[in-house]
């Protein structure tokens, strides 16, 4: 973990936020290439479940929501965490964490758990003494519970279907920490899917089991992914798996049934059932749900990827840059325009994520590259400028092929299709 903190922080994928005060106990921003891998995740992501899946759309809601909406969904009931404090040094514990009643700081007695709400609070208004309580959003899964009616009456959409957001969620966790695993501001993907109460059974096994394939495809290492059934379950699940990576939490699997639209149905006044056009009948869909962190598997994609040696061996599809481009010497002004030419037509024309490098030796930019997960770099050589032809070195073999200018085209868009 803390050499990939440290590639981390040197190479531009994540920083520590507000550095330069100290920084801030949860909080973290994306550099250059982090955000660049991020994105190439969460466009995957949406595009496995809005083209790859049929019947699903998406929303992008906001962050603050009517205070009521965490009063329905039980969030300012439940949404604790129960803490033990030190007698002695009052340093305060999550009690889940806890092996024993004395504390692991000084070996003093701990106090009984008292519960505490990690619901993140704001004020709304400007003026002292008129400004309302809000929360920042708990879980994003609520704007989508929100907008379900007006999903079914500005679509076509009919039960079975589904809806995705991409979106952030706020906790005041207790003990953030291990770098970007347990933060206060993070990132969440969730399908909320809506099914006649009668397919619920189906449609909880069909999208664990088709979530556990999405990881596949994306990390090396399948034996570190495992299913975690949950026999403790939170107020809105009756049943739970999670989709652990090296037996931590990555995604949820929820069977929330009809909590979420029943209570916002009995809270709000307004009705929230179905009818189903061809029986009429009516009813409240049930809900499967698969809620990820986007930033806990950015972490784990870091971790399945990191090799010793220093390479990153990223899926092609999520590295941030696919090819890096090369001369063979920067004072060489034909080497220098035609790998310019290949550089500016991988990433103009073809909208392949490419970068430029022509600092040291290639001994040195080839390190650079396998350290942030390039899977290819190409080197203009004096050969080039005799039979147009350049080398393709692969990250992972370090093997090197000689190949036509020509070929490059069809040659990265097979292997990244
Ligand atoms: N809507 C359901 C829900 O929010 P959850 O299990 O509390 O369920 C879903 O959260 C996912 O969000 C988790 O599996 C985890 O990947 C991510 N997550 C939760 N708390 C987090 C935190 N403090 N920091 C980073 N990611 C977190």
């Amino acid at each position: 973990m803390e050499k990939i903190v440290s590639l981390c922080k040197r190479r531009g994928f994540i920083y520590p936020n507000s550095e330069i005060y100290g920084g801030l106990q949860g909080f973290y921003d994306y550099g250059p290439l982090g955000v660049e891998m991020k994105n190439n995740l969460k466009r995957l992501w949406w595009k496995w479940f809005t083209m790859e899946h049929e019947n699903i759309v998406g929303i992008d809601g906001t962050i603050i929501d009517h205070p009521r909406v965490w009063e329905a969904s039980g969030h300012t009931q439940s949404f604790v965490d129960p803490l033990s404090e030190c007698k002695k040094c009052h340093h305060r514990f999550k009690s889940d964490d806890l092996q024993s009643n004395l504390c692991p700081d000084c070996g003093g007695e701990l106090t009984e758990p008292k519960n505490f709400n990690i619901l993140m609070g704001t004020e709304l208004g400007v003026i002292e003494g008129e400004k309302t309580k809000a929360y920042l959003r708990g879980e994003a899964c609520q704007t989508i519970y929100l907008n379900y009616k007006n999903v079914l009456d500005s679509t076509r959409i009919k039960v079975p279907f589904g809806i995705v957001q991409i979106g952030k969620a706020f906790r005041n966790e207790v003990t953030p920490g291990n770098f970007i695993f347990r933060q206060r501001e993070f990132e969440q993907w969730d399908l909320q899917w809506f099914t006649h109460p009668s397919e619920m059974d189906k449609w909880f096994e069909f999208w664990k089991e088709e979530r556990m394939k999405w990881y596949h495809s994306l990390f090396n290492d399948h034996s570190r992914l495992t299913f975690y059934k949950h026999e403790k379950l939170v107020h809105y699940a009756k049943k739970a798996f999670d989709i652990q990576f090296d037996g931590k939490e990555m995604e949820g699997i929820h069977w929330r049934q009809d909590w979420d639209l029943g209570r916002h149905s009995q809270y709000s006044g307004q009705q929230l059932d179905y009818t189903d056009p061809e029986t009429n009948e009516k009813y409240i869909p049930w809900i499967v749900e698969t809620s990820g962190g986007v930033d806990r598997t950015f972490l784990f994609l870091l971790m399945d990827a990191y090799i010793e040696e220093g390479d990153l061996r990223l899926n092609p599809k999520i590295a941030p840059y696919k090819v890096a481009v090369f001369p063979l010497v920067k004072n060489k002004p034909e080497l220098v325009a035609k790998a310019q030419g290949i550089y500016k037509h991988l990433k103009l024309d073809l909208s392949i994520p490419s970068v430029w490098d022509d600092r040291g030796n290639i001994g040195k930019r080839y390190y650079a590259q396998d350290e942030v997960g390039t899977p290819w770099c190409v080197t203009v050589d004096y050969q080039t400028l005799e039979d147009n032809t350049v080398t393709v070195r692969d990250r992972d073999t370090a093997k090197q092929e000689r190949m036509a200018v020509s070929t490059l085209d069809s040659y990265f868009t097979d292997k990244l299709k």
